[in-house]
């Protein structure tokens, strides 16, 4: 008789082991490996409804008006435009950061277009319908199942034939084709493959929940962000009220677009000005604050970033940055202290991000060394200058990509001066309320900046 094999699966990544081993050597987790049941693969389990036939790429037809919007610009932006028939959107997160806020509201919206369904397989319908009412939806078009069972969950659907579909969480849905429990790694991929097949066949468009964990206790999103269209993030602090929408994969629109929303005691709001709310409380006035013009995605945004230089009082200064890669910052104070030959040795050095945004590209490292220098140095920054610029190891400044959209965002919101890559000065059509000066070397930059 064949002997039952076991396999052991990581429930952080999804690595198949056919021995157990204390830490996964591909995402290297300790203690993530656990035995599970092989699944029996069956031949039709996987197969498309419809068989499906060649056609030539010009026969293909598919118009950009079939996209659906959500009724919130910040989200249809972010998913590239509106909702794409058949697509499988997968909505990540920590708990209660508002996922499940998010697409209540959404799927308020979207229910006028055609009958929602939103499947609450972690909360009960009346716990769902007291947030529904504090956030004051009255659609009649919208409808709640509690149900953790894929295969009723399946059925439901065919008697209803929504138009659209919330699984709210995919982690706490099972199928009984598996042996192993909900939320492992076999579990969340068997239940999402199942429903990318009946979103493409149907043509159902499919939101997933996902809860990100770090003790690897509940299967993380990661596993599944191979297998759906899109993949987006809702991040904040909860310290703050802002939380972005980021779109970290899109096979039907760009990615690095975000929406920003504030988390209100209504619901979300959209912020639609999101350069005007970072600035809001910008101190005018004081050392270490500097502007940035920043682009997510197709948007620019205006970001300020705080600067902290202070004498250490410990042998080995601290270094802390939040909302922008440490190691870049390493890199910036390197290039102040051997290139414009500021010393920053023994300073503790503090870099934060205003807002509770990330900044990841390279366009923020000329404001990251001007408000180093101006924290270290105690000058103000002018209050009406904006900066953006990439640097280079020898202290040269090279051009980013975009300037055009930044400058005109920077003017819209009032600033009359800009400090950029002098390569990036051809063929700008600017409003001439702001004025120009591009500059090729960090030293150049920091001479204009406090002149
Ligand atoms: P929730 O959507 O339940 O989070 P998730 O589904 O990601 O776990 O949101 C939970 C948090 O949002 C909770 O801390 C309360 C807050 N909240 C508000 O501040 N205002 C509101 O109107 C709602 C519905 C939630
Ligand atoms: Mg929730």
């Amino acid at each position: 008789m064949a002997r039952q094999k076991t396999i052991y699966s990581c429930q952080q990544c999804g690595l198949q082991s056919p021995k157990w081993l204390g830490r996964c050597p591909d995402c290297q987790q300790w203690n993530t490996l656990v035995e599970e049941q092989p699944v029996a693969v069956t031949s039709h389990s996987r197969a498309l409804p419809t068989p499906g036939k060649p056609q030539k790429l010009a026969a293909v037809t598919c118009r950009e008006e079939d996209r659906l919007s959500c009724g919130m610009a910040e989200l249809d932006r972010t998913l590239g435009g509106g909702v794409v028939p058949g697509s499988l959107i997968l909505v990540g997160g920590d708990p209660g950061i508002g996922k499940s806020t998010l697409l209540l509201q959404a799927f308020a919206r979207l229910a006028e277009n055609g009958t929602a369904l939103y499947v609450t397989a972690e909360e009960s319908t009346r716990q769902v319908k007291m947030r529904a009412d504090r956030l004051g939806i009255k659609t009649d078009n919208l409808y709640l199942l509690a149900e953790t069972s894929l295969e009723q969950i399946r059925q439901r659907i065919k008697e209803l034939q929504p138009a659209f579909l919330v699984i709210d969480s995919i982690q706490t849905i099972f199928t009984s084709s598996i042996d192993s429990a909900p939320g492992s790694v076999s579990q969340v991929r068997e239940c999402t493959g199942q429903l990318m097949i009946q979103a493409k066949g149907d043509g159902l468009p499919t939101f997933l929940v996902g809860h990100v964990t770090k003790d690897g206790a509940i299967a993380g999103p990661r596993v599944l962000e191979h297998m759906v269209d899109t993949v987006l993030y809702f991040e904040g602090d909860p310290g703050h009220p802002y939380r972005i929408l980021r779109a970290v994969k899109n096979r039907f629109g760009s990615t690095n677009e975000i929406g920003v929303f504030e988390m209100q005691e209504q619901g979300l709001r959209e912020v639609s000005n999101p350069s005007e709310l970072f600035l809001a409380e910008r101190p005018k006035h004081s050392a270490g604050s500097a502007v940035v013009a920043s682009l997510e995605g197709t948007r620019p945004i205006l970001v300020e970033l705080q600067a902290l230089v202070s004498s250490s009082s410990f042998g080995t200064p601290q270094r802390t940055a939040i909302g922008i890669d440490h190691k870049r910052i390493a890199l910036l104070i390197a290039i102040l202290e051997k290139k414009v030959e500021l010393s920053l040795a023994g300073q503790d050095i503090f870099i934060n991000v205003a807002g509770g945004v990330r900044l990841d590209e390279p366009a923020v490292d000329l404001a990251a060394i001007a408000a180093l220098a101006s924290s270290h140095l105690n000058r103000v920054i002018n209050p009406q200058l904006v900066l953006f610029g990439e640097i280079g190891l020898t202290g040269e400044v090279r051009a980013i990509s975009q300037p055009e959209l930044r400058v005109k965002e920077a003017a819209r919101l009032g600033f009359t001066q800009c400090v950029l890559p002098k390569g990036n000065l051809k063929n700008l059509d600017v409003p001439d309320t702001i004025k120009l000066i591009g500059i090729s070397h960090t030293s150049e930059a920091l001479d204009v900046i406090f002149d």
